[in-house]
């Protein structure tokens, strides 16, 4: 017999589910998964990996902030968890990159730079990703020395256009224009987690949640490392990641 899920108009979310799933089951997306600690440029890497490779990336903490930007429940319940440096519950956090992924444009796959952060979430994106037909293809883990990321945070610029969301940083990669996204002219900002004791409170939050994805994704034999301190340019940094696949 026919078991009728649901119209579009009825419930336009598991609609949308519902298709996803049929169409992941025939392209069979596959994911990149970004690891490194707060200001090991993931983000900066990934803008560039995702127009190298034609796909598209998500991150986590930029969905975050368009939820508290939006001003919606989810948004003003991360601003403090955000604020403080700790991390959103994972139920919260995997229904908002669920319902991102649900978008047409990410059917080849694409970037997760900040997901998963622990080891619950990385068993949960398995089996998201296993029962969709799509896969993981590799995790690359940037590897940068605390002092580095200190000084990377405390000046780093962010673009205020959230569809671009692209990084700078004051001394070691300025913008072109002062204060002006190179790559869509839009108003360049600080972020506000970026104040010196959040920043250790991030990082505490890293060394007992996120490093242990380190060994997890070893033993899958999905890990990859690349060395990205101060001494090694964006442009080495991309040219390692790239060489990966
Ligand atoms: P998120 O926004 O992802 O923050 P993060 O992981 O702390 O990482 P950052 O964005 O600060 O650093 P980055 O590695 O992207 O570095 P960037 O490229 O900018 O998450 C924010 C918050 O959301 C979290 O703290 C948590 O509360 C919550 N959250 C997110 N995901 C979650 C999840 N899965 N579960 C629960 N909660 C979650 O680079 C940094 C600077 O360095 C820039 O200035 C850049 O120009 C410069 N730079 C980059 N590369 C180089 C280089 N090679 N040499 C010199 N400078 C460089
Ligand atoms: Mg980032």
């Amino acid at each position: 017999m026919f078991v009728r899920t649901a119209y579009p108009t009825e419930n336009p979310q598991r609609f949308r589910t519902v298709l996803r799933s049929l169409f992941w089951i025939i392209c069979k997306p596959k994911f990149v998964v970004f690891v490194g600690p707060p200001g090991a440029g993931k983000g900066t890497i990934a803008n560039e990996l995702a127009a190298f490779l034609e796909i598209p990336t998500v991150s986590m903490g930029d969905l975050f902030r368009r939820e508290q930007a939006n001003g919606t429940a989810i948004g003003v319940l991360l601003s403090t968890l955000i604020n403080e440096g700790k991390f959103a519950p994972d139920e919260l956090t995997i229904g908002v990159l669920k319902k991102e992924l649900l978008k047409f444009k990410y059917w080849r796959g694409g970037i997760l730079d900040g997901f998963p952060r622990n080891i619950n979430q990385a068993i949960l994106l398995g089996t998201m990703l296993k029962e969709q037909g799509a896969a993981l293809t590799i995790v690359i883990e940037f590897a940068v020395p605390e002092p580095d990321l200190l000084n990377r945070l405390a000046y780093r610029l962010t673009c205020s256009n959230k569809e671009c969301g692209r990084t700078f940083h004051l001394k070691m990669l300025p913008p072109k224009v002062s204060g002006v996204c190179d790559h869509c002219q839009s108003k360049l900002y600080q972020r506000p987690d970026d104040a010196p004791a959040v920043v250790e409170a991030r990082l505490a939050t890293y060394r007992t949640q996120t490093a242990p994805l380190i060994a997890f994704y070893a033993k899958e034999g999905l890990l990859k490392t690349v060395r990205a301190d101060n001494t090694t340019g964006k442009d080495t940094v991309l040219k390692a990641v790239i060489s990966l696949f």
